[in-house]
């Protein structure tokens, strides 16, 4: 098949899937409203009612909508006693012994769906002594499972900055609660992207559920197919502002500084926050700086059968589980979670992957029915080892070929402002933390963006990846290039 078509056809599920992952969400997240919901429901409804003289009756939407929540509810008591049967295993750090399932309650969801769906399990990391805090859960796609992390900060003058938040499951709220008792109120909640969906989604439910906090948002915030209002995507309206361009004009500011990058994409922006909390040099990114552990982190270990899953070799292994099978899982969904279709990966045919359902050790509905498509070779700890480069930070591949060369000076004088500060760590959003990094290596993750030149040759060579690997995300590039959908990289500086 002539890959167009291909590409075509991927294209048109990936928007079909997003398309209705956005109206659902949009729907879901309206619910979270509650108050705000039925104030904005009445008026729709009173205005429909005369305009339509329908005979909807507003009461049977409220019981619609709890009838929903409570069958979501039970989707995800389902899916988490499916994890259950699994196991857990003991951690070294940041486990929460007193958690029980119900604690893990996503009912949301559906607003953006992604394992593990409705049942989230959160630890929390102290990262430097009484004043910053990371709370990590999962979350992916087919299995593909990295961290997502939410930070808090204490302030000085007593309370919490939230940066990033994560889904408020009643055990996350509990462990932010925990701090709350102890040093304040959460008083500032900050959205650090303008197109990270999967951070979004979240900030409207965290935000509700701490009543006393501020909510500061990266300019040039949209939403996709439909480009609707925050409060429409149960953002707190009387208390949510856009972060002002001058970072001196905030409530926060003596402790803290950031330095927006706001790239103007056509149909959207790319926004990144890089906030610095400066007393204790932390650097807090969100998605455009990466690094990968060689071994798998705590949160993923909680339940190990995403791991164990990808560290098949193909469809027919039966894997045990052990601390090098889910090393070996880690490896390869790192591969896969950064390149999508790393050079080592077999796709193989459809055919043949139902041939081998039929023969695999495990045909239950967790397993994909045994439908395993993949075939590794026997080169894939090369890609790994090329990308882990000994956990030095970089920019994720997807950023460094689609976003970041359309606006290559715009990058690297931000990059410039933000490797001006004093840190000594990185908290990203995703893979490791903290990272323990200096602002010179911080701007040397930039490199790929210069014509290499003596001066720069060092820096970005201790940065390369292996340049096959990357090779899918170029033909999705030439692809959005070839239909207009995007515009080609712009000169290197
Ligand atoms: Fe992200």
């Amino acid at each position: 098949m002539p890959i167009a078509i291909k590409f075509e056809r991927a294209v048109f599920v990936l928007v079909l899937t997003f398309v209705m992952c956005s109206v659902s969400g949009a729907i879901a997240m309206q619910k979270l409203r509650s108050a705000e919901f039925f104030e904005w429901s009445d008026t729709w409804y009173k205005t429909t009612r005369a305009t339509t003289r329908s005979s909807l009756d507003l009461r049977s939407i409220n019981e619609s909508i709890i009838f929903v929540e409570a069958e979501l509810d039970k989707i995800g008591v389902a899916k988490q006693e499916q994890v259950m049967e699994i196991g857990t295993s003991s951690i070294e750090q940041g486990i929460q012994p007193d958690s029980s399932p119900r604690d893990w309650s996503w009912g949301f969801w559906p607003a953006v769906p992604l394992y593990p769906y409705g049942r989230r399990r959160t630890l929390r990391f102290e990262v430097v002594k009484d004043t910053i805090w990371t709370f990590d859960q999962v979350q992916g796609i087919l299995y593909t499972v990295v961290p997502i992390r939410m930070t808090v900060v204490k302030l000085k003058a007593g309370g919490l900055l939230v940066y990033a938040p994560i889904a408020p499951t009643p055990e996350c709220i509990r462990l932010v609660n925990e701090l709350v008792m102890e040093h304040g109120d959460v008083k500032y909640i900050i959205l650090p992207t303008s197109s990270g969906l999967e951070h979004k989604v979240f900030v409207g439910p965290f935000a509700r559920r701490f009543q006393n906090a501020q909510v500061f948002v990266a300019p040039n915030q949209w939403s996709f197919p439909l480009n609707l209002p925050l409060a429409w995507l149960g953002f707190p309206q009387s208390r949510t502002h856009v972060l002002p361009e001058n970072s001196s004009q905030t409530p926060f500011a003596q402790e803290f500084d950031y330095e927006v990058l706001d790239i103007d994409l056509g149909r959207g922006s790319f926004a990144e926050v890089a906030l610095i909390h400066k007393r204790s040099r932390t650097l807090l990114v969100t998605d455009c700086i990466l690094s990968v552990p060689l071994s798998p982190p705590a949160i993923v270990q909680l339940d190990p059968y995403p791991l164990l899953f990808h560290a098949r070799d193909n469809a027919l292994e039966a894997i045990e589980d052990n601390e090098a099978n889910r090393r070996k899982g880690w490896q390869r969904i790192c591969l896969f979670a950064i390149y999508f279709r790393p050079s080592a990966l077999e796709i193989t045919g459809l055919l043949q992957a139902f041939r081998n359902a039929l023969k695999a050790p495990e045909k239950s509905k967790k397993a994909y029915f045994g439908l395993f498509p993949f075939r590794w070779k026997e080169n894939w700890k090369q890609s790994f080892d090329a990308l882990q480069g000994n956990g030095r930070p970089f920019v994720a591949p997807i950023l460094q070929t689609l976003i970041l060369p359309q606006a290559s000076r715009q990058v690297l004088n931000w990059a410039d402002k933000v490797a001006s500060w004093n840190f000594e760590r990185i908290i990203s959003c995703h893979f490791d933390s903290p990272i323990e990094v200096s602002s010179r290596q911080f701007r040397s993750c930039f490199a790929f963006l210069e014509k290499k030149t003596a001066a720069n040759q060092d820096s970005s060579s201790s940065q390369s990846l292996l340049e096959s690997d990357s090779e899918f995300i170029k033909e999705i590039e030439a692809f959005l290039v070839k239909y207009g959908i995007a515009t080609p990289a712009k000169e290197k500086v």
